[in-house]
């Protein structure tokens, strides 16, 4: 047949250069947990397709910012792109706050990945959910003192 359009919605499908890019060439992915020492933990999977995702962060205690953020997915491209931007946005300029990286928005992320699939919302919010809970794990293991 000629011409024939995808048939998951032709253009509702386009992903953005930095999509491709963060998908191709995914930023702080961790391929083995057993050798790293995470500061918190925080694990989310997603009610819409059974995806999930894990988060590991390392925190600088004295300014409480992310030193490293790291990452793995059993999720789609979408899921894979955004988690690799999230990652980046927590740790580029030295660190976000604790308290600000709480407050990450998915579209926020959205909008540095250059925009994501209608349809593909629900992936992107598994990173900043499960960093979330990341933090929530650091906070509670380390309220002494703060
Ligand atoms: S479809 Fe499950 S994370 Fe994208």
């Amino acid at each position: 047949m000629k011409d024939e359009k995808n048939t998951c919605g032709g253009k509702g499908w386009v992903y953005s250069e930095t999509v491709k890019e963060h998908f191709f060439n995914p930023q702080n992915i961790l391929r083995d947990e057993k050798e790293y020492e995470a500061d918190g933990i925080g694990m989310v999977g997603s009610p819409a397709c059974g995806d999930m995702m894990v988060v590991w962060i390392k925190v600088e205690p004295e300014k409480k910012q992310i030193s490293e953020c790291k990452w793995r997915t059993f999720g789609c491209a979408s899921a894979i792109a955004s988690s690799s931007m999230m990652s980046v946005m927590a740790t580029e300029h030295g660190g976000m706050t604790l308290s600000r990286a709480k407050k990450m928005m998915p579209e926020a992320i959205i909008e540095r990945l250059g925009g994501l699939p209608e349809r593909k919302y629900h992936c992107s919010v598994l990173g900043h959910l499960a960093l979330r809970e990341a933090i929530e794990d650091y906070e509670k293991n380390h309220e002494h003192g703060g």
